[in-house]
């Protein structure tokens, strides 16, 4: 236990910068805002690089016209990541959440999810549940690092390069930190 703990990396402040490409740096609390209308174009244009079945235009106009929680992440050239959060009485659904390929694992995907679940605290949410791909292990990885657990399998739920297949589905209740392999006390 006390060598998994100095294992751990160090824990990023959260107004560090994020170094990204071409010498682009990046504080994820101040480069997060609401997502608008005028970012649609963009974001598709990441959700093309990096799904192989993406969300539509209409996806996310649609997102955006319910009133659902939609967040860009702006770097200095232009977007590097997304999310939109459907918040229903008492639980909350994380719908897309995605960072574009040149910007993944500096912790960002992990910040914006900490931001929802913050916001989801902030609306007296209880539980935050979300789909994922068994094939997505990168996901997977995060969501199970921030103390998702896997409730249940939904058969045959995205199309796939053949046929289809199964979500895993994800929760987590909202309230307070949660992250998998803490050591107690921590
Ligand atoms: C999934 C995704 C959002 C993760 O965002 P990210 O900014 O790259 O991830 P982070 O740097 O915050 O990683 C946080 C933790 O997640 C896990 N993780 C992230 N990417 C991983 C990978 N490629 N392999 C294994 N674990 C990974 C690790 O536990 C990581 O912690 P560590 O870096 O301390 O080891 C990003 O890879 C992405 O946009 N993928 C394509 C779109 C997608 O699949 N979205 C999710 C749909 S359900």
């Amino acid at each position: 236990m006390y060598c998994a703990r100095l294992a751990r990396p160090p824990r990023r402040a959260p107004d560090a910068a994020v170094p990204g490409p071409d010498s682009e740096h990046v504080s994820p609390r101040h480069a997060l805002r609401p997502m608008r209308p005028s970012d649609l174009e963009a974001v598709v244009a990441i959700e093309g690089e990096i799904y192989s079945h993406p969300w539509t235009l209409g996806n996310f106009r649609d997102s955006l016209h319910a009133g659902y929680s939609c967040w860009v992440l702006q770097g200095g050239s232009g977007l590097i990541g997304y999310c939109v959060m459907m918040v229903g009485v008492g639980e909350a659904h994380l719908l897309n959440l995605s960072i574009a390929s040149a910007w993944q694992r500096r912790g960002l995907g992990r910040h914006m999810v900490e931001h929802l679940l913050e916001l989801a605290r902030t609306w007296d949410v209880k539980e935050m549940l979300l789909e994922v791909r068994p094939s997505n292990t990168a996901a997977r990885a995060l969501y199970a690092n921030m103390g998702f657990r896997e409730l249940a399998r939904r058969r045959d739920y995205y199309p796939a390069e053949r046929g289809r297949e199964d979500a895993i589905v994800m929760a987590r209740e909202c309230g307070g930190p949660r992250t998998a392999g803490a050591t107690v006390g921590e």
